[in-house]
């Protein structure tokens, strides 16, 4: 029976623990997209307080697919080094790394671009309507994925994670509620997984075969127009089947109402996922107590725990959780005698 501080396998990643740092958006790059050094100080403190694995924020993979003007972007060379300042210093306190490749489709805030959108529909009224995109500039967003891709291992990270989740671009051709195309993208299931399913190829294309290729899903949408947990557990299948290796189970953010949130509010989303669909799962929602993510794997209902706010609370939450579970855990260098 495995615990929270057993390490863990997945293809080449291997982590010492099951811990996952969420991402999070920090609103604190610069304009163009690079990192600064917040970013180095906020995710390399997560390493040093012992997470097992980091996960940068939600990068975008155009300047029009990021949510706000200060968030992180993937989609030029320039970002590269910044990015590897910040997966060398992780590396360096024996974490593993990743990133989240996004794009923020009808959600973007960036004022200087246009938002784009399976359909010309706004999110609420307090967003943009998007343009609807055409076919071929979906298959330039699928491009800019792979190319993002490139980058993210030209950086030396450990593995990608693609943002299926969040209402976000991938999100809103998947459901129902945002995507009411009627040519090949859209319809029908097959057609309104389409969009993701190409990303996920084309991102295959960019990563070494040892790599595991993550996806953020949203589990359900709050909604009855929505598509419901039964076919994000087939939809999760078929990513599995497509190239997935592990699906970071998240809910809600397709219509503009916050879901309920309690502690593991969204561990049977990642259960039943992670049996359906027959795929390692990473549940994350109100984890911080750390018996509960003790039990989530002992009981097999999650391969990983990530923690989002518990971590912005207290960047050692790592070791606090250790701490609580009785588990040996050395913190690095005079940060030891804090103990
Ligand atoms: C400040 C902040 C920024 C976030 N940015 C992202 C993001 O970039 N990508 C993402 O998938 N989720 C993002 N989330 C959601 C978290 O990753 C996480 O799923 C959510 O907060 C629930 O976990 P928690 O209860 O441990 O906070 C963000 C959450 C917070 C609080």
């Amino acid at each position: 029976m495995p615990t929270l501080f057993d390490p863990f396998e997945l293809k080449g990643l291997q982590l010492k623990n099951r811990v996952m740092m969420s991402p999070m958006c920090q609103y604190q790059a610069n304009t163009d997209g690079t990192v600064t050094d917040w970013h180095y100080v906020h995710y390399g403190s997560r390493a040093v307080g012992g997470v097992g694995f980091v996960m940068v924020e939600a990068s975008g993979v155009e300047n029009r697919g990021r949510i706000s003007s200060r968030d992180v972007g993937i989609f030029s060379d320039d970002h590269i080094a910044g990015l590897k300042r910040i997966v060398d210093f992780c590396h360096a306190y024996g974490a593993k790394i990743g990133i989240q490749l996004a794009h923020a489709g009808r959600k973007s805030e960036v004022t200087d671009e246009p938002n784009v959108a399976p359909s010309a529909i706004a999110f609420s009224e307090k967003y943009r309507v998007p343009k609807e995109l055409t076919v071929q500039e979906i298959e330039e967003i699928v491009e800019a994925f792979g190319r993002a891709a490139r980058r993210a291992v030209q950086a030396g990270f450990d593995t990608v994670e693609i943002h299926g989740a969040h209402g976000y671009l991938i999100n809103e051709f998947l459901s129902p509620i945002a995507n009411q195309r009627v040519d090949e993208y859209g319809g029908t299931p097959a057609k309104w997984m389409r969009f993701a399913m190409e990303v996920i190829h084309r991102v295959k294309e960019e990563i070494p075969s040892d790599m595991p290729l993550l996806m953020r899903v949203s589990a359900v949408e709050y909604s009855e127009e929505g598509y419901s947990l039964d076919e994000m557990a087939e939809m999760s299948k078929q990513f599995k089947e497509a190239g997935v290796d592990m699906i970071d189970v998240s809910s809600g953010g397709s219509i503009p109402v916050a879901p309920p949130q309690f502690p593991g509010y969204q561990l049977a989303f990642a259960e039943k996922i992670r049996k359906e669909a027959g795929i390692p799962v990473i549940t994350v929602g109100r984890m911080e107590c750390p018996q509960l993510a003790e039990e989530a794997i002992r009981h097999g209902r999650a391969d990983l725990v990530a923690i989002a706010r518990g971590l912005l609370k207290d960047p050692y939450w790592a070791k606090t959780a250790a701490l609580a579970l009785g588990v040996e855990m050395e913190m690095p260098g005079v940060y030891k005698l804090g103990y």
